[in-house]
């Protein structure tokens, strides 16, 4: 198994009030190249720090987040905004029926800052993490299955495959196994709890030591509770939909699943006749859906890995939208594994 780039390590606490610094903000900021007017869906509203920004160049901006305390944290935002921010709790990869709920049909611009907020990972009873112990949880939307569920519910099979296609962990059946075999004795309700077993499993490899064993089954877990990839991939073709000729998605990603993905959609939404597939005829590539704007990836420097280590494994794309119709997205086609439906969770 190919051992892909993994989400940035979780940072020391520092005490004190948990704050979000904006990752890669600068080229989200001129990715988008918003202009004063314009309409902005800010997929990711986490603490608003892109949102922030965005007004302040001028644009309208609709922020949508699917955890609760996000948007109750935004309406300070909203208030100081003078009716130029909205926020909309719910899930990103339904974009159209958000704006349509608003009577908005197209926007300027789609912005997405994937992953987890810092508030999320650093309190810890949310149960994002393996340093601070507190309940097996990982739901941004606090609704729904938990990963405690998932751990106690499904057999070591299908956890194998959630935690080697999810978190590309090269022991995925031990750990699996190991997690299987415990929860039959006593189920697992604390993120400490489940942290120390991998670490037994695992061990710490002599060359990574400062990377805690946990990650990637960490990775995976949080994945698969909140359906992760399949977000992702489907408000890539939301988007595509929603954005008017011109408007620019931008996508900041922080694991080479998801990266993936993206690079996928970007590389079939940008295929034009000539430049084609050797797997399509010339005459059935259909017209380009976007343009990129940005070319590869786009990763921080040095100076702002070093202020903010989250931003470590971010890599930012995007591309603007042609005046070609949109087309339907096989998800599975860019990248989505199919995996154990749990009580409405994975596919
Ligand atoms: C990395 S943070 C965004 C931080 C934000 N850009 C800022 O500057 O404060 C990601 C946020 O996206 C939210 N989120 C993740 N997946 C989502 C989804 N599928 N739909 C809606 N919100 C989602 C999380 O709840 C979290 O608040």
């Amino acid at each position: 198994m190919m051992a892909g780039r993994a989400e940035g390590h979780e940072t020391e606490g520092a005490g004190g009030p948990v704050r979000h610094v904006p990752v890669l903000l600068d080229g989200v900021l001129s990715a988008l190249s918003v202009k004063p007017g314009e309409v902005v869906v800010d997929g990711t509203f986490g603490a608003g720090g892109y949102s922030r920004a965005f007004l302040a160049a001028g644009a309208k901006v609709i922020g949508v987040d699917r955890d609760p305390d996000a948007i109750a944290g935004g309406q300070p935002l909203v208030e100081a905004s003078n009716g130029a921010l909205t926020l909309v709790p719910g899930r990103f990869a339904d974009i159209e029926a958000h704006l349509a709920s608003l009577g908005v049909e197209a926007v300027d611009g789609v912005v997405l800052d994937l992953g987890v907020s810092s508030m999320q990972l650093d309190e810890a009873d949310r149960g994002f993490s393996f340093m601070r112990d507190g309940p097996l949880d990982m739901r941004m939307e606090q609704a729904g299955p938990s990963a405690a569920d998932v751990v106690n519910t499904l057999p070591a099979r299908d956890l194998t495959r959630i935690i080697g296609l999810l978190g590309e962990e090269k022991r995925a059946g031990q750990v699996a196994r190991a997690i299987e075999q415990r929860s039959k004795e006593q189920p697992f309700t604390r993120t400490g709890d489940l942290a120390a077993l991998i670490e037994k499993v695992v061990g710490r490899s002599p060359k990574k030591m400062h990377i805690h064993p946990a990650t990637r089954t960490f990775q995976a877990l949080r994945i698969y509770v909140n359906g992760e990839l399949h977000q992702a991939a489907s408000v890539l073709g939301a988007a595509e939909k929603v954005l008017r000729p011109g408007g620019r998605l931008v996508v900041v990603s922080f694991h080479s699943l998801e990266d993936r993905i993206v690079k996928k959609f970007f590389a079939d939404r940008t295929r034009t006749r000539g430049g084609g597939s050797r797997h399509m005829p010339e005459e059935d590539v259909p017209p380009a859906t976007f343009e990129l704007v940005v070319k590869g990836g786009q990763e921080p420097d040095e100076s702002e890995t070093q202020a903010n280590p989250r931003a470590r494994s971010a890599r930012l794309r995007a591309a603007r939208r042609t005046d070609a119709p949109a087309r339907d997205l096989d998800i599975h086609a860019i990248g989505v594994p199919h995996l154990a439906e749990f009580k409405g969770l994975g596919g």
